[in-house]
């Protein structure tokens, strides 16, 4: 095939190299991990859910150092654009904190639930429609593996799979509050990046 090969979601390869495909596979896991609280019970969902936090906040964590700063500097009214996302972010973090503090069978939970998840899945799209396409239209090659490589290093922080028998030292630490996980992966996507 000599045609210049699209990266796409769920196309691992791509994902080392490509932060776009890379982000859109996260934002697959994170509606799957969303299908899975909703459809377990008791200790299952519990376990789901915490699952679901730990991407969601390395995710986020992970667009605010890398993908935001990038379309602030590139695309032409960047700046509004990243303010938006800013803001629908803080949003759907603070319904995280409330729901991190409830337990799964508290009868407000789904209801919760249901409205982050609406919350997430529009702020995806926006991400998607307004800043995903214009990574890819003037990010180069380079770029685009050096951002990945700093989204990989905060999705180390939130294995979303789980590894038989090769369990990471960063998958078996006790994850803290939220916002603890996130200061980690602050420090981590800034070190994989240079910038610490
Ligand atoms: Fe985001
Ligand atoms: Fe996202």
């Amino acid at each position: 095939m000599s045609e210049l090969h699209t990266p796409q979601a769920g196309d691992d390869a791509a994902q080392d190299t490509d932060v776009v495909a890379l982000l859109m596979r996260q934002h697959g896991d994170i509606r799957n991990l969303f299908d899975e609280v909703e459809a377990t019970k008791g200790d299952a969902r519990q376990e789901a859910f915490r699952r679901l936090v730990r991407l969601l906040a390395v995710h986020e964590t992970a667009e605010e150092e890398v993908v935001h700063p990038f379309v602030h500097r590139t695309v032409a009214g960047g700046e509004e654009v990243v303010k938006a996302r800013l803001a629908e972010e803080r949003s759907a973090k603070e319904t995280l904190s409330t729901l991190d503090d409830l337990d799964t069978g508290d009868p407000k939970f789904m209801p919760q639930l249901l409205s982050l998840r609406q919350d997430v899945q529009e702020h995806a799209r926006a991400e998607e429609r307004y800043e995903f396409i214009h990574i890819r239209r003037s990010a180069d090659a380079a770029t685009l593996a050096s951002l990945a490589r700093g989204v990989k290093a905060a999705e180390a922080m939130a294995p979303t799979r789980p590894h038989p028998g090769v369990e990471s030292a960063t998958a078996n630490v006790i994850l803290g509050p939220v916002a603890a996980l996130m200061d980690r992966t602050r420090d981590a996507v800034r070190k994989a990046m240079g910038k610490d």
